[in-house]
């Protein structure tokens, strides 16, 4: 029973003694300090949506294989498929360059809440709040930029009762070092995924690069050496058992916690429903496609992935919720709490009507809700519409100043990276099938009073059919082709964007957007965001004895807990930890979702697990614990009680899928992959030695630099 994703600046007080009891041998000090080199500098935020972990002392970090995937994808061609074959760079002049990515390292953080909130007062208008919290978050994380050394900023926790200041030092050049076949680093596909029994080796390899001075740079550059971290992590080759203390440390993205039970009604019938039905059509003619072409299918495998990912994550939260009746629970919870706060003309005074204004506001936001997520899923489901959303700023700037060369060249600058790599990746003909499915359930779904205009226009001049408007939107757009959208930049006219049929799509969908649902949603939510914020002051003053940690929000946090197996259902005992014999038992050459790369079936069939053994002769593939993690955590290092890297979180499972917003004790599991078993695969699968090396045999004294 471990719910919590603890801010490391509170170790010491909140969660050491409880981590010692449980088996950790470090101090608090040794994980989070300012001063001394602490577990916090092995840990990084990878491109601001995973996690990675330092493990030599030339910058080599570990991640998962799904957070690697778009780098790894952009560098496969049908002719030459790393994310088909695998790839180990066998020199530092191999490891591949990714312009945009980065990782973020903390250098410290702070409560700032006393200054964020520094003579507020519960009398303070809402609005007046608001904007005196912004400016004084913005000062905060400006001032400490330093001239931009550092990347910074304010996270509000606990609802806006406290406020956090992030500084980071961030590294622009991270190139990619190696990664297994696809069919091992997501083996299992999207059938196996979010769920246990697992077999994935869900990682993947790249190096972070500094200056001469071991100081960031923006981007990739000549001259850059491998970066020498403060800390790097050990691996442990003698493995996991039951009840062995684990630590993950990461970047959890979003939990939402504190949602109340109107919120979840909502998301349970009818945000959830939405996006499983738009994501089922779009990725069912993604695939259809892919299927028929496989330059297509290496194109749209990032994406797919991505959205089949989320696709199945809203099914399971759905249906846990229904399971665990967590609407039925959250309500008893505010119950009990509208009951504490009566009892008191204190508590009357400073909660008043939190509960019914949340109440309100939520019976309000279910009526453009569904819009919404049609806005969000449908729209901008569809890629043409998000091309079209790019144009914006340059639109803009024609609009503006015609004659303002320098600032129509900037946003003409701006757009060649999005603009090549978007095209990259695409297939007109497949999003023609898309828009039209999705837009067509846009206009079917959503109530025509917040429709956007244009859909008039396909009932009038194309009888009402989608697919019509669709064969002329990509037959007249210039967004369909990047030849077009090229000739189109080179010389800009607001005249051109604007008589676009594509962009003049996205127009109205965006317009009818701001213009019609945004004014009513902002109403509602300034109420929300004050009930919210009292109604979690009020439930944390009233269960005095229970510690609770912020909600996620892709700030670093560090969880413990054991490794352990849990009771899926009624009869249904799952093990701790999977290994090589479960592999064989799902292979499956038929099913691409199950196929084993020949030199994997050779050696496992042989029982070559050199060193990574366990005890009983197995390989280990992956092991579960009750940390509590979510997405964003993916890639994170999972720690022994040494401080020793015993494996990487990689997903959650599908009993606990509504832990996002509520955490259940008994079910909820972090799943991760066995470091025995990605050593095996870098070494005996991939024949890179070298790198296990690199992490084995220089980690015993401390860290040059
Ligand atoms: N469920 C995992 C997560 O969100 C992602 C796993 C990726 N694998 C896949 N088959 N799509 O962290």
């Amino acid at each position: 029973a471990d719910e919590g994703m603890w801010l490391p600046l509170f170790v010491k007080r909140l969660n050491e003694a409880d981590m010692k009891k449980k088996g950790l041998k470090l101090t608090a000090e040794e994980i989070y300090s300012v001063n001394n080199a602490s577990l916090k500098d092995a840990v990084v935020q990878l491109g601001g949506f995973c996690t990675g972990e330092f493990v030599s002392s030339q910058g080599l970090l570990l991640t998962n294989h799904h957070c690697g995937y778009d780098a790894i994808q952009s560098h496969s061609t049908p002719q030459n498929n790393i994310l088909q074959n695998g790839f180990y760079a066998a020199s530092r002049a191999e490891e591949k360059q990714n312009p945009g990515l980065f990782v973020d390292i903390l250098v410290r953080m702070e409560d700032v809440t006393s200054k964020v909130l520094e003579s507020i007062t519960p009398a303070t208008p809402e609005a007046e709040r608001m904007a005196i919290v912004q400016q004084r978050q913005r000062e905060l994380a400006d001032n400490a930029k330093e001239n931009g050394k550092y990347v910074a900023y304010v996270r509000d926790m606990f609802g806006g009762n406290e406020y956090y200041l992030f500084i980071y030092q961030r590294f622009g050049d991270v190139r990619l070092v190696g990664a297994p076949p696809e069919a091992v680093g997501k083996f299992g596909g999207d059938t196996d995924n979010w769920m246990w029994p697992r077999h994935t080796g869900d990682f993947s390899m790249f190096r972070v690069y500094a200056d001469k001075n071991n100081q960031p740079t923006s981007g990739p550059q000549a001259g850059n050496v491998p970066y020498v971290p403060k800390k790097h992590l050990p691996v442990a080759l003698q493995g996991v058992s039951e009840g062995d203390f684990a630590m993950v440390f990461g970047f959890p993205g979003r939990t939402q916690r504190f949602m109340p039970a109107a919120g979840l009604q909502m998301t349970l019938d009818q945000t959830n429903p939405a996006r499983i039905k738009l994501r089922d059509t779009r990725l069912k003619l993604w695939k259809e496609d892919m299927d028929q072409d496989p330059a297509l299918r290496l194109k749209y495998a990032s994406k797919y992935a991505n959205i089949a990912n989320y696709w199945k994550y809203y099914i399971g939260q759905n249906e846990g919720m229904k399971r665990l009746k967590t609407v039925d629970a959250k309500k008893a919870e505010e119950a009990a709490l509208a009951q504490w706060i009566s009892q008191d003309p204190a508590r009357q005074q400073r909660y008043g009507d939190a509960l019914n204004t949340i109440k309100q506001s939520y019976a309000g936001l279910r009526q453009y809700n569904l819009g919404t997520q049609y806005v969000n899923e449908a729209a901008f489901g569809t890629e043409i519409i998000t091309l079209a959303a790019r144009m914006m700023p340059l639109a803009s700037a024609l609009k503006a100043s015609p004659t303002d060369k320098a600032a129509i060249d900037k946003a003409v600058a701006d757009l060649k990276e999005p603009v090549a790599e978007y095209f990259k990746d695409y297939s007109a003909s497949t999003d023609k099938k898309v828009f039209a499915a999705l837009m067509g359930l846009y206009m079917q779904d959503v109530s025509k009073d917040q429709q956007p205009e244009v859909f008039q226009t396909v009932q009038k001049q194309y009888g009402g059919s989608m697919q019509k408007y669709a064969d002329y939107v990509f037959s007249n757009s210039f967004l369909t082709s990047e030849a077009k959208v090229n000739a189109f930049l080179a010389a800009p006219t607001a005249a051109k964007l604007e008589a676009d049929p594509a962009y003049k799509t996205y127009q109205s969908v965006y317009s009818n957007y701001v213009q019609n649902t945004v004014p009513k949603l902002q109403n509602m939510q300034a109420g929300l965001v004050r009930a919210n914020r009292l109604y979690v002051a009020a439930l944390r003053e009233k269960n005095t004895d229970k510690v609770y940690s912020p909600d996620a929000n892709s700030t670093i946090r560090l969880s413990y807990g054991t490794v352990r197996p849990y009771k899926g259902r009624d009869a249904v005992a799952y093990d701790y930890k999977t290994t090589a014999q479960g592999i064989l038992e799902k292979e499956d050459p038929t099913n691409p979702e199950f196929v084993v790369p020949q030199k994997e079936l050779e050696l496992l069939k042989m029982k070559d697990y050199g060193r990574f053994a366990d005890k009983n002769g197995n390989l280990p593939v992956a092991f579960i614990t009750d940390n509590d993690i979510t997405g964003g955590n993916s890639g994170s290092p999972v720690i022994n009680g040494r401080g020793e890297l015993i494996g990487l979180a990689f997903d959650g499972n599908w009993e606990a899928m509504t832990g996002d917003l509520a955490y259940d004790p008994e079910l909820k599991r972090c799943i991760n992959v066995d470091i025995r078993y990605v050593l095996w695969c870098v070494e005996k699968m991939g024949g890179a030695k070298h790198l296990v090396d690199e992490m084995t045999l220089q980690n015993n004294g401390p860290n040059p630099g």
